[in-house]
């Protein structure tokens, strides 16, 4: 009942949500009583209970993109927007499967131990950056969220970045200019910074591709099988950088929500990290929903849709939901586009509160002192 939603729960609503202080009451609200609704003031349809969830990712008019707009109008035609619309993770389309086939199987075959263990060694070269420091800053703790896990996963991939700690903070704030561009938050000035970022990117992949052996990780394997599928060596390029991207935000909420759960319960700081990082995903998910877009008019959820209709699906209502008896992080997605870097992810997050809480980071501390970067759909604490 809408009029129950609005009284019991004023001032949210399932954007203002994602950043919220507790919005999982909320959330279970949504998905015991309205799974799949239009909100009108919002423009869109929302899908919070896990079945519904579950079938909107799965239908095939449901396209990650509206068909008529593949970037977002701020990037459109920039070195951002070119980059943005060559994202796996942004497209349908059966030109991007040849791509995907190879992406997935490199990705599956990243040990996520490893990757942890890059992201240990990042650690130590950030501490060049941070000597003479005796307790670590929450700016320290905010930069580190943001560069560890990117960093690991740059590591993995074999990519240069382990040289200095100047050189790979550098890389690491230029993929969150790139992925903080994409927001439908970004003002002028971010998305400037998003496009030059791209820019930077592109350059600094493509001298570091000219300077990799094959034994320096899986990408001249990539590239070679890439080239012999015909596939385009920049599409190659800006889904290598996408892997970098999509490891920034969400694993830095990740790993952000982690601190705030071990602050919050002491108890927490007996269970074996992994543990406590799987229940973050779940209860206090890093990605809180998604949106897809009809590509033509189709039944969904009991509801006729129309071609163009948005709808926005609340990952983490469905997690919290408790409707159905398979628990899950939804954090990760589901179906065609769903996460293929959810173990690494974790490992990341893991690895990441391990090096901050070593250098002294205390979780009590800084759980009392935060708020959550303005985001539509990721819930990331900037600690104060
Ligand atoms: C906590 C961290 C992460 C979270 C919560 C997360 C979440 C997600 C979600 C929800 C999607 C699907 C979006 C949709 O269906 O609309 C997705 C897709 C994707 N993620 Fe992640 N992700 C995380 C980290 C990573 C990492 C570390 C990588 C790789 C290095 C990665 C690579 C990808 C890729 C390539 C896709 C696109 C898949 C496709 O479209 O086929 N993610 N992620």
């Amino acid at each position: 009942m809408p009029e129950t939603i609005t009284a019991s729960f004023a001032g949210i609503d399932p954007l203002s949500a994602v950043t919220h202080p507790d919005p999982y009451p909320y959330y279970r609200e949504l998905a015991a009583t309205r799974p799949f609704f239009r909100d009108e003031r919002l423009g869109l349809w929302v899908a919070a209970g896990p079945r519904e969830v579950a079938a909107v990712l799965a239908h095939p008019a449901c396209r990650v993109r509206p068909p008529a707009q593949p970037v977002p109008p701020a990037l459109a035609g920039s070195a951002a927007g070119d980059l943005f619309g060559r994202l796996i993770r942004m497209n349908d389309g059966a030109a991007h499967a040849p791509l995907k086939a190879l992406l997935m199987p490199m990705l599956a075959a990243v040990d996520p131990a490893v990757a942890a263990q890059q992201a240990g060694a990042m650690a130590r070269v950030l501490d060049e950056g941070e000597a003479g420091r005796v307790a670590m800053p929450a700016a320290s703790v905010n930069r580190w969220l943001f560069a560890l896990p990117v960093l690991g996963v740059a590591g993995v991939l074999g990519l240069p970045v382990a040289r200095d700690p100047g050189g790979a903070v550098g890389v690491a704030q230029q993929v969150a200019a790139f992925a903080a561009a994409q927001s439908p938050l970004a003002d002028a000035d971010a998305v400037r910074a998003g496009a030059d970022a791209a820019q930077w990117l592109g350059t600094w992949l493509a001298a570091s591709l000219a300077g990799m052996a094959a034994a320096d990780g899986p990408l001249p394997a990539l590239q070679h099988a890439a080239h012999a599928a015909g596939i385009a060596p920049q599409a190659v390029a800006a889904n290598i950088i996408g892997l970098l991207v999509q490891a920034c935000e969400a694993t830095a909420a990740l790993a952000g929500n982690t601190l705030l759960w071990l602050g919050r319960d002491p108890a927490a700081g007996e269970m074996p990290l992994a543990s406590v990082v799987a229940r973050v995903a779940q209860y206090d998910p890093p990605v809180q929903n998604t949106r897809r877009f009809l590509a033509e008019d189709a039944g969904l959820c009991g509801h006729a849709l129309k071609a163009g209709d948005a709808v926005l699906v609340l990952l983490a209502a469905a997690s919290c939901s408790g409707v159905a008896d398979d628990a899950r992080a939804w954090t990760f997605g589901h179906g065609r586009h769903a996460c293929p870097g959810d173990k690494l992810a974790q490992a990341l997050a893991a690895a990441t509160v391990a090096a901050l809480c070593a250098r002294g980071a205390e979780p009590a501390a800084l759980a009392r002192a935060f708020r959550y970067r303005p985001s539509l759909n990721a819930r990331i604490p900037h600690f104060l």
